[in-house]
Parts: C-alpha cells; structure tokens; sequence
C-alpha cells in the first residue's frame, strides 16, 4: 500500500514481519511531538462501545497494537487492570507515557514491539490472559492476516479485537479548503495525495472479511462528529502525517506556512468530517 504522498501514515517499508528495532517508520522526533499535539482522541462513546462489547472489568488486560503517543491506551486503562501498549517508535511511547502521567494514569505498560511480536506476547501472557487487543489507526501498517489468526488464543471467552479508523485524512475530505489543500500538496510532492490510510470503505470491508473468516463475530460502530479546526491545528495536522525526513527545515516552515495560509484562507472556516469507524470483533467460543 504504497502512498503517492510521503505522508508517515502509509507503510513506505513493510512492516509485517519485521523486527520493531530495524523499522523506521518516519514517526521518530518531531513527527512524535507534532503527532502527541495535533493529532485527535477518541470520542468517549467507543471507549465506552469497546468496554461493553467485550465486558471488560477492572480484572482485565488489554493489549493497544500501535499504540501511538496513546489515543485509545490512555482512556481504556481506568477501565480496566493494565493495558500493554505497543509500538515500534519509542519516541511515540515517550509522548505517550508522559502524557499519561499528566493524566494520573499509571497502569498502562509501554512496550516498544510490533504486531509481529504478538506470539511471543501469548507466551509471556498466556493462553485466554487479554479481555480485547485495540488497534487504532494502525492496521495498515501491520500483516492484519496473520495478525487476525494469531490474536484468538490470546483472548478470554467473550474477549476480542477492536480495529478502528479515526477519521479521514484532512487533504480526501469533501470540502473547497480539503481540495485547495489537496491542489497545493500536489504542487508541494509533485504527485496527487490519495491515500486513505485505511479509512476507505474497501479496506474497512477487508477487515470484517477477514475478522470473520478467522472465527470472530463482527460488529461495526458509526460515530460521526464534525469539528472546526484553526490553521495552526490543520498545518500541524499535515506536518504530524510527514515522515519526519520529509517535514521542511525550521526555517522554511514560515514561508511554507504564508502560502497555505493565502491559498486556503478563502474556504473558512476549515470544519473536519470525522467519522470514526471501528470493527469489533468478538471471539466466538
Ligand atoms: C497513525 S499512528 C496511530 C496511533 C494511535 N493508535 C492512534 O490511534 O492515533 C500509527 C502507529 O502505528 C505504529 N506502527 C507502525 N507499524 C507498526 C507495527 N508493525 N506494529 C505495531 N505498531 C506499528 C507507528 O509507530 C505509529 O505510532
């Protein structure tokens, strides 16, 4: 899934099967600082959806695959035991520990590793230990059939995966300043922004196909909300999606800055469509 835009947000590598130590994803450095600010949550309601989906309780263990600077690790751990969060960058697990701390949430355990690491995480867990595996916005960096006929030993009855697309990205929304945005990034790379990131209809479907065939019940969440963003938050939204060797020098950024500013200013106020999408599949004993 290769992006005609540079954005970090698509595998430019594989990472299916890799070891965590030899990936560089491009979400080192700044990218984790601008990705820990601009970036958005999740609404309370999937928290919520998740927990009774799978009937988690404060006995529970949740693993957060790509956990990310901790948009959906942080807000399911006072729900339950501990959660284990997992991502390759440790840059992202340094935003998302401290973060967690200014939020007095102490029982999340922050592990750099990928999906590939998931059997050995049934070893060192055991066998029917985790209550849900969480993947938010991370799937399409991951070998999700492997991954999918992995997870289902690891889950206690009742137990299961949630997979979930936050969003659409800010250049493919349905709007004049998302077109002039797309217009000028196509300047800017030289080539048409169209990846999706895995929010697209087709690879949601890909999901639930292969959820079921490998033995889970499936259900889908729809939570669609509409939020005003300002230019600094839309640039920062852009900058945090760029491989952070792709993010332009400091000193290029207030030239680069002017020119969007001048080239969207016309299509305010810059309201974002989020339709947050998640897959929740249930293991079925
Ligand atoms: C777009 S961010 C999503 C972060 C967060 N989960 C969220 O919902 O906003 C994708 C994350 O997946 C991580 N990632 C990339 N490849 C991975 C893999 N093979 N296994 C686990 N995580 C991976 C990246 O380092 C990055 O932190």
């Amino acid at each position: 899934m290769l992006s005609d835009l540079p954005v970090a947000e698509t595998p430019q590598i594989s990472g299916a099967g890799r070891h965590s130590e030899t990936m560089d994803l491009g979400f080192g450095g700044e990218v984790a600082e601008l990705y820990h600010r601009y970036r958005r949550g999740y609404p309370p309601e999937l928290i919520g959806a998740c927990v009774d989906a799978f009937s988690l309780t404060g006995d529970d263990l949740v693993i957060d695959l790509g956990c990310g600077t901790g948009q959906l690790a942080t807000p399911i751990a006072p729900q339950v035991r501990a959660v284990v969060g997992v991502d390759p960058e440790p840059d992202m697990l340094a935003h998302a520990r401290s973060a967690a701390q200014d939020q007095g949430v102490a029982n999340v355990a922050w592990m750099v590793g990928s999906d590939s690491d998931l059997l050995l995480l049934r070893s060192l867990l055991g066998e029917q230990s985790v209550g849900a595996v969480t993947i938010g916005q991370a799937l399409h960096w991951m070998d999700h059939e492997s991954l999918f006929a992995a997870v289902g030993p690891l889950l206690r009855p009742g137990g299961g995966i949630m997979v979930v697309a936050n969003g659409i990205p800010l250049w493919l929304q349905d709007s004049d300043w998302s077109r002039a945005l797309r217009d000028w990034l196509s300047d800017w790379f030289g080539t048409r922004p169209t990846d999706s990131c895995g929010t697209d209809d087709a690879t949601q479907q890909l999901y639930r196909e292969s959820l079921t065939a490998n033995g889970f019940e499936v259900s889908k969440i729809e939570l669609d909300y509409a939020d005003e963003l300002d230019f600094d938050h839309l640039l920062g939204g852009i900058y945090s999606a760029l491989p952070v060797d792709r993010l332009p020098p400091p000193d290029e950024r207030p030239q680069i800055a002017a020119e969007l500013r001048e080239v969207l200013h016309p299509h305010r106020p810059y309201v974002e469509q989020v339709p947050v999408r998640a897959l929740l599949g249930t293991r079925v004993a």
